[in-house]
């Protein structure tokens, strides 16, 4: 029997491990839904020089597989570079699955940028992207925006859980290149022409975020878009009426809904980094053929 659609879970997918950043929002805005995340790390970095066509191709087919292994009710890309690149396409092919795109969240930092300049870490992807420069040109009237592309931060971030296990090399890499990259956007503070506001735009980054809090300062305000993104996939679930009880049927409080994880990369990376950032044991994790 097809279970009722709110019964059903949310599908969940990034180029690899850096969507778990955005899991770990759902899941504390969502905590009685059942999530299908997909790592699709055998693929990754979408974001450097992979292309719109295969990011494209990647999109559609993860969706299919989810909504044909899973019935999924809605889909998070939890990816910036896909929602750049795919998002579009997705709702057009798709038009019956709800699909939930992440955006660097520009519009909320030119909001509180008192120094009406601020700084966006992205991928080359996102940044060479027609979506991501409508977002800029739509947010640039009273604040300056200085863009970074990242090549290679979100590669060294997915290996940094790859066996074998997290070398002090992997550290030393993801901060050399968080430095380059946060150095090349310009002087972080709160006086007049410093940057007091870091974007990050690709959910990846989140991971570094302590290294980067290193590197701007700790006055510097740091964004990331999963609560906002949680709270939107609230928002469609309920219009929709699929949103999980969060009551059982005899008035106790439902129960905590289950997490499954996939990847079509390495299997004990996927493992490492679930335990590590959302506390999920590693039986919860499947490897898939990579395709
Ligand atoms: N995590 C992805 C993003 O938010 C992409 C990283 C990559 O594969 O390049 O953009």
């Amino acid at each position: 029997m097809t279970a009722l659609p709110a019964a059903r879970p949310i599908g969940v997918f990034d180029s690899g491990i850096g969507g778990l950043s955005v899991l770990q929002a759902l899941r504390r805005e969502l905590p009685h839904e059942d999530f299908i995340y997909l790592a699709d790390s055998g693929n990754a970095p979408y974001g450097d020089e992979k292309g719109d066509a295969f990011v494209q191709q990647r999109t559609l087919a993860i969706a299919r597989w989810l909504c044909a292994q899973h019935g999924i009710k809605a889909l998070v890309v939890a990816c910036n570079t896909a929602t750049a690149a795919a998002v579009e396409l997705l709702r057009s092919t798709l038009p019956e699955l709800p699909a939930i795109g992440v955006e660097p969240a520009l519009k909320p930092a030119a909001a509180c940028s008192q120094t009406h300049h601020v700084g966006v870490l992205a991928t080359r992807g996102t940044v060479g992207s027609a979506r991501f420069q409508r977002l800029l040109a739509a947010h640039s009237a009273h604040t300056r925006f200085a863009v970074q592309a990242c090549d290679g931060l979100a590669r060294a971030i997915e290996q940094s859980t790859e066996e074998p296990l997290p070398a002090p090399e992997s550290a030393a890499k993801i901060g050399a290149l968080c430095a380059q990259y946060a150095g090349a956007l310009g002087s972080f503070g709160l006086k007049t022409g410093d940057i007091d506001t870091l974007v990050l735009g690709c959910t990846h980054y989140v991971f570094a975020k302590d290294m980067l809090r290193e590197l701007v300062g700790p006055e510097v305000q740091i964004l990331d878009t999963g609560a906002a993104v949680a709270r939107q996939t609230r928002r469609i679930l309920a219009q929709a009426g699929t949103l999980a009880p969060e009551q059982s049927a005899d008035g106790q409080p439902a129960e905590t809904g289950q997490v499954r994880l996939y990847t079509t990369g390495q299997l004990a990376a996927l493992q490492a980094a679930a335990e590590r950032w959302l506390d999920l044991p590693a039986r919860c994790c499947t490897a898939l053929p990579r395709t």
